[in-house]
């Protein structure tokens, strides 16, 4: 917060300099509610406290080579999708990647420093190595380091990311103090994981057992662009068991992520309402489902509507991300043009 101080007549304002936030969202699909009431709801609570710069990652998708045409639909539709879920382009910076050319130069001189074991041993690099053996390219070992490139070019110290980005940012750090040391100075700061809230709201998936997610199958995940009739038919499919048997007993899994959700998206009495009927050994499945199924259509239908207004309006789209990018740019040519020199590329 600004602080303000009165000496007679005259205003003194201390300014704190916001500190800078950086989140990469990779351009694979569409969101589901897991990504909406875990990330990003975050992200538009951040905006208005943080200097933002929220990015589609169209370079870091290219390791799996899509088609154009794929590529840039992907690309659209998380524009759109960010947009409709509230991240507002007055107050964060949203970009496309590869609008930021500054992005690639900083990657090429961060890999100079970067050593093939450290990046071998990246876990998301072994994970790949073992489910795509056929596709080990140079762009999949060096992931961690364009990664860096996106964050220390804005120079961000905070990076809302889950835990499974941890080793990347850590690696990243590494990336940035390696710079530092090689050419005696403190440009680059230190990026950390930050989480803005306290709880982070997991997501249970429908199929009963972890998180929703993309790869979990069609069913497990309730998309923000799902219509009504899709995500009834989803939460009816939802995995149950044949119902409790003995009052108070604690709920499986399966049961426990429905009312988990619930807890989301339902008002208080609702979920009380279902959690007594269980406890009392009352509850019929299908009624708990339908209500989730409502709650659900309520709770993300200004978002679906949103979709819907902006996907119509690609003049609109084009706007917001000529806008991010000339934003973007200015802050990485600043960094660009100072890493130029300590690194000793000169004008003769
Ligand atoms: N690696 C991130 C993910 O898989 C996406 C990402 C790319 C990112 N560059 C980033 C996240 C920079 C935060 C900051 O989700």
């Amino acid at each position: 917060m600004n602080t303000s101080v009165f000496t007679k007549n005259i205003k003194i304002t201390y300014f704190r300099p916001m500190e800078t936030v950086v989140s990469g969202i990779r351009s694979t699909g569409n969101l589901h509610l897991g990504n909406y009431y875990g990330a990003i709801q975050n992200f538009v609570k951040m905006q208005h406290e943080y200097n933002c710069y929220f990015f589609i990652a169209d370079l870091h998708s290219l390791t799996t080579h899509p088609t154009p045409a794929d590529l840039h639909g992907n690309v659209k539709q998380v524009l759109i999708e960010y947009l409709a879920a509230g991240i507002d382009p007055e107050k964060s910076t949203i970009y496309v990647q590869s609008d930021v050319p500054e992005v690639a130069e900083l990657y090429l001189y961060l890999n100079m420093n970067a050593y093939l074991g450290e990046l071998e041993r990246s876990t998301s690099f072994k994970d790949k190595v073992r489910t795509q053996p056929d596709n080990v390219n140079a762009g999949l070992l060096t992931y961690p380091v364009l990664m860096a490139a996106d964050i220390i070019i804005h120079k961000a110290v905070k990076v809302p990311v889950g835990k499974d980005q941890e080793q990347h940012l850590e690696m990243s750090r590494t990336f940035a103090n390696r710079f530092n040391r090689l050419y005696n100075t403190e440009y680059f700061p230190e990026p950390y994981a930050f989480n803005f809230s306290e709880n982070l709201v997991k997501i249970p998936g429908l199929d009963g057992k972890g998180k929703m997610g993309k790869s979990e199958g069609e069913g497990n995940a309730v998309y923000l662009s799902d219509s009504p009739e899709v995500i009834r038919k989803k939460v009816m499919k939802a995995v149950t068991d044949s119902g409790p048997t003995t009052e108070n007993q604690e709920k499986p899994d399966e049961i426990q992520n429905l009312f988990d959700l619930m807890k989301v998206v339902s008002a208080p009495d609702t979920y009380k309402h279902f959690d007594d009927l269980y406890n009392s050994c009352q509850i019929r499945y299908g009624d708990l489902k339908k209500q989730l199924g409502e709650d659900i259509i309520v709770a993300t239908s200004p978002i679906r509507d949103r979709i819907k207004d902006i996907s119509t309006d690609p003049s609109y789209l084009r706007q917001v991300a000529r806008h991010g990018a000339i934003k973007a740019r200015e802050s990485a040519a600043r960094t660009i043009k100072e890493v130029r020199e300590i690194i000793g590329f000169r004008n003769f």
